[in-house]
């Protein structure tokens, strides 16, 4: 299968580049800057030009995007705008034109309205089925990528899944690994979530009619379940002392306060993605905590790598 992958070396398409070709995937690369397979910039994609670059291809994974709070305050709502809504229009041009059927889009977990954070007490679970909400240039523009995905269905029959990924940019380890409790997932989990998607059943039919879009959200697995979700609301690290007590001492004993790296209070449980796709996130809390109190973080030097944008 021949995959071209837009964003092809921020954190995410160099993921899904590796866990593409170790399965003997055929990839091509399309990013903005060099050294991409094909340097461009996906605006540039719309026209017969585009359909060139995307000769050939079976499936494309759409990840180029400007996102989050850095790129936000560095780029402003037009460009916002222009990337991620004109880009994306131009992607589907092009693979439409190129005859592909079947896209994995980046989604984000920002559609579902600002991260609720603390001092917040009433602590949420959030599913695929809850509401979805514009409120900024992010959130807004990730939406109406979606609803473009739903246009190209219907006319071009292209199938598209949608993974509305957690957090996953690199970060302090600490924050890594107690953000995986609450909304957060390791680059190389979601970069399998890329991967199971173009796997799975598409629920198209193969000429395109029929086609569909479906959103996934994609976060690690997380110990606690919406049953705790009163206890996390009296005290979060108290719950967490309930569920994990030596592992939470050995931290703590090693020096790492927990309270301010509990990041979203909100559980984001995969159990969508899990049904739907051929996938189990193997990066959790638990195997973050094992490696810190061990000494061996040889497994995390990814997250020290640069983002995009804004080092
Ligand atoms: N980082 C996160 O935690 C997170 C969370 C949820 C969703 N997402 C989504 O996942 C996707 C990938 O995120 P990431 O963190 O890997 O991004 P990134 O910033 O690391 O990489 C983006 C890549 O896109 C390229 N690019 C930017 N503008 C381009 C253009 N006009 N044409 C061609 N290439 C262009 C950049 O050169 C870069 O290599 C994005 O769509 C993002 O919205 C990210």
């Amino acid at each position: 299968v021949k995959v071209f992958i837009t964003g092809s070396l921020g954190t995410l398409g160099s993921a899904v580049a590796a866990a593409l070709s170790d399965r003997g995937h055929d990839t091509v690369g399309v990013d903005i800057r060099p050294p991409a397979e094909v340097t461009c910039d996906i605006r540039e994609l719309s026209g017969p030009a585009g359909a060139a670059v995307f000769a050939g291809a079976d499936a494309v994974v759409h990840l180029a995007s400007l996102h989050g709070r850095d790129h936000m305050s560095r780029f402003g709502p037009d460009a916002f705008w222009d990337v991620n809504v004109e880009g994306t229009r131009a992607v589907y041009a092009a693979a439409a034109a190129a005859g592909v059927r079947r896209v994995v889009l980046a989604g984000s977990m920002a559609v579902y309205g600002p991260i609720p954070v603390k001092p917040l007490t009433s602590w949420r679970v959030v599913r695929e089925q809850d509401p979805v909400t514009a409120y900024d240039s992010y959130s807004m523009t990730k939406l109406v990528c979606e609803r473009l995905a739903q246009y190209h269905a219907s006319r071009d029959g292209i199938s598209t899944t949608v993974l509305r990924f957690g957090h996953f940019t690199p970060a302090d380890v600490d924050h890594y690994g107690f953000r995986l409790l609450f909304g957060g997932v390791d680059v190389r989990d979601a970069a399998t979530a890329v991967r199971a998607a173009l796997c799975a059943p598409s629920g198209g039919d193969g000429d395109g009619s029929g086609a569909v879009v479906r959103a996934l959200n994609i976060h690690a697995l997380s110990p606690f379940t919406p049953r705790d979700l009163p206890a996390l609301g009296a005290d979060p690290v108290a719950a967490l002392r309930g569920l994990r007590p030596a592992v939470l001492a050995d931290l703590e004993r090693s020096g790492i306060e927990a309270e301010p790296l509990l990041w979203g209070r909100a559980l984001w449980p995969a159990e969508g993605a899990l049904a739907a796709l051929d996938w189990r996130p193997v990066w959790d809390f638990d195997r973050y905590a094992a490696a810190r109190l061990a000494g061996d973080l040889s497994d995390y030097a990814g997250l020290a790598g640069p983002r995009w944008g804004v080092d």
